[in-house]
């Protein structure tokens, strides 16, 4: 019998209670699902028929580590017209998702001890991945009383001077909804060159907001191009998650070091995932505007429900596809409150604490399900709800 097969890094994460939920709402079918991270819809098929194309054509060999060079042309002058942010090919490396992105950008810059600023409530992988290179998380916390937005309260809050190397800012957020003001950003990219770490902005659902919201990259504000390191996805924006391609964008330095890494760890992102995102570039982008228009339709829905069902309180997300709105005057702690609701309702959604501490009292409802899903469940919580006040 061997001893001590795991590792202590490995037993030290954290267990998400995401997957259970899930699992039971994927095992019921009278259940709803407002769970899902990822959209509703299929790849468009100018992506589909490209992905198909790369087969018939014999794809099926390594890509350069940094990622196909007409790939990472696109992705240059793409940034360059969507976000201002001005890399040349060689400073981007195309990875297995924006997942691998933010690892290899963190694994390039943090040495066991240094601190790492990560937004809370904040996407579930960011504080793991930290810990996994046994650095520090330190969570900046992001309120409801300021519409989400970061403060510098909020950062000065969370930071300690010595261990500090960088901070992970995520707009249009993943729980949240908020899309960051110029004002807020502004004063970000401020408090990075005071303090010289380096920001990772991780950018997946910039092509989810509404109204008259804007996204902004930080990386296009005057003279960050040294301080940031963008992250992109090609997974929400065209719907194409199991294609598994994302990138990172910045630093010459940092993205050599990302380079390196990527060697010894999966060594290139799929060939036939980078013909089809290169489709996904270069093709119409009719079909992303097609489905943002419906997240929008879907988002005015829900919010405009859970602010008239008794005890919910919601913020109006202006990005991402996800609602998070306030559960307290239930009295239920987030885990509770979402088991009830599974229990009562028949409806899944994910506690607020598994995007952190900061999320107690809230929980996260995905729109990226089917309209008229989305009304049914809202009938069925405001229903069931009636019951606990
Ligand atoms: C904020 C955020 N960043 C990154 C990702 C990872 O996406 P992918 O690895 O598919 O690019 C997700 C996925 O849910 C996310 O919500």
């Amino acid at each position: 019998m061997i001893r001590n097969i795991i590792s202590e890094r490995e037993k030290d994460l954290p267990f998400f209670t995401i997957g259970k939920l899930l699992k039971i709402a994927a095992e019921d079918k009278k259940i709803i699902s407002l769970g899902p991270g990822e959209p509703d819809f299929t790849s468009p098929p100018n992506i589909l028929r490209a992905a198909k194309k790369a087969l018939t054509n014999k794809e099926t060999h390594y890509s350069p580590i940094a990622g196909r060079t007409d790939l990472r042309k696109a992705i240059s002058k793409k940034l360059k017209k969507d976000n201002g942010v001005d890399v040349t090919e060689d400073e981007i490396i195309v990875t297995n998702g924006s997942t691998e992105a933010l690892l290899l950008t963190l694994m390039s810059i943090v040495d066991p001890g240094d601190a790492v600023m990560v937004p809370n409530p904040g996407f579930l992988a960011y504080i793991p991945m930290v810990e996994i290179l046994s650095g520090v998380p330190l969570s900046v916390g992001l309120e409801e009383k300021n519409n989400f937005q970061l403060t510098t309260e909020n950062l000065k809050d969370a930071y300690i001077q010595k261990k500090t190397k960088s901070i992970i800012i995520n707009t249009p957020s993943n729980p949240l909804g908020v899309v960051f003001k110029k004002k807020t950003l502004e004063e970000i990219a401020e408090f990075a060159v005071e303090n010289k770490i380096t920001i990772l902005s991780d950018e997946a659902y910039e092509k989810m907001v509404y109204d008259d919201e804007k996204h902004i990259s930080i990386g296009s504000l005057n003279g960050m191009e040294d301080y940031v390191v963008t992250l992109q996805s090609f997974s929400k924006t065209y719907a194409m998650p199991g294609f598994r391609v994302g990138y990172a964008a910045g630093p010459k330095k940092i993205i050599d070091a990302q380079k390196k890494l990527h060697l010894f760890t999966s060594l290139t992102a799929g060939t036939v995932s980078q013909l089809a995102a290169l489709e996904a570039l270069n093709g119409p982008q009719k079909p992303v505007e097609k489905m943002v228009k419906e997240y929008d339709r879907r988002r005015k829905m829900i919010v405009q429900r859970l602010n008239e069902i008794n005890g919910f309180e919601c913020v109006k997300p202006n990005g991402a596809f996800y609602a998070f709105p306030n559960i307290r005057t239930f009295k239920k702690k987030s885990y509770n409150f979402a088991e009830w609701l599974l229990e009562n309702a028949k409806v899944a959604c994910v506690p607020g604490t598994e995007f952190g501490k900061y999320g107690e009292g809230f929980i996260r409802m995905s729109y990226a399900t089917a309209y008229d899903k989305i009304e049914k469940a809202m009938d069925r919580i405001e229903k069931a709800t009636k019951k606990l006040k």
